[in-house]
């Protein structure tokens, strides 16, 4: 059940830096490490990822979610779905050439060793072209909480909100999982499809990253 205190909307352009803050903290362990590695990111590497989200909620209808605790009006936790499908009215597939064009490696941070940087890029592309190949599709890229706010419901309705859409549109959803996140996933339908591993150890880091790729059955036929 949803948590009645907690309420998820779209993320507006003016609470870009918010969210940024939001995952920038929640990452500080994990994703940040593969994005900067080099280093603690400047406040003009910030800037950048601030106007990147607000690019992205206003040019390029990317869906931005964040949900407030409604007690305290506080942002706790955020979430970046994407609605992928084809570009022709009516078409039932992407091009190749339009996943593709999808698939440009984003410029980098100074803060980036490229070779982590693309390791992870790659790792990502690779598997999407294998596992969704031409298909419509929503893809979660985030999901962010707080760690205060964890355990309060605000991961499992912001995963609800891009699955319903998923479902309205009668297209499968996917996901690169972390471990701690993979079983609330299954918990939305989501099936494993294989787990990956960024290897860090090349680049002077003990660890591996790893990931459980999972995809989520269409509910129906697609509505035309
Ligand atoms: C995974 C994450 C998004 C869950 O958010 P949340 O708001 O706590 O989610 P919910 O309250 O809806 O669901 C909680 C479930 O998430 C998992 N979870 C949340 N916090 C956890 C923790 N500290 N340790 C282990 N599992 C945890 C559990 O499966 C939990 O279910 P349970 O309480 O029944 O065991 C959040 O913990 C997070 O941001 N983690 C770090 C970043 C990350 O891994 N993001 C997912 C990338 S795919």
């Amino acid at each position: 059940m949803p948590n009645p205190n907690l309420n998820v909307s779209l993320l507006k352009p003016e609470e870009a830096e918010q969210y940024m803050r939001i995952r920038h903290q929640v990452f500080r362990s994990t994703v940040n490490k593969v994005l900067y590695s080099r280093g603690e990111p400047s406040q003009k590497t910030l800037d950048r990822v601030t106007e990147e989200i607000r690019d992205g909620v206003v040019n390029k209808g990317i869906l931005y979610l964040k949900c407030i605790d409604k007690s305290t009006g506080e942002m706790t936790a955020g979430a970046r779905w994407r609605c992928v499908k084809p570009k022709e009215e009516g078409a039932k597939e992407r091009t190749w050439e339009e996943v593709e064009a999808g698939f440009q490696l984003p410029e980098p941070y100074d803060e980036s060793d490229l070779e982590i940087f693309e390791g992870l890029h790659n790792l990502f592309t690779t598997n999407k072209r294998e596992i969704l190949g031409t298909r419509p599709h929503y893809v979660l890229d985030t999901l962010v909480t707080l760690p205060d706010h964890e355990r309060r419901g605000a991961g499992s309705m912001l995963v609800r909100w891009g699955c319903e859409r998923a479902d309205e549109a009668g297209v499968e959803a996917y996901l690169e999982a972390s471990i701690m996140g993979a079983p609330m996933y299954a918990r939305h339908g989501f099936e494993a499809v294989k787990e990956v591993d960024l290897d860090l150890s090349k680049f002077g880091d003990k660890e591996k990253m790893s990931f459980i790729l999972m995809l989520r059955p269409a509910k129906r036929e697609r509505t035309p």
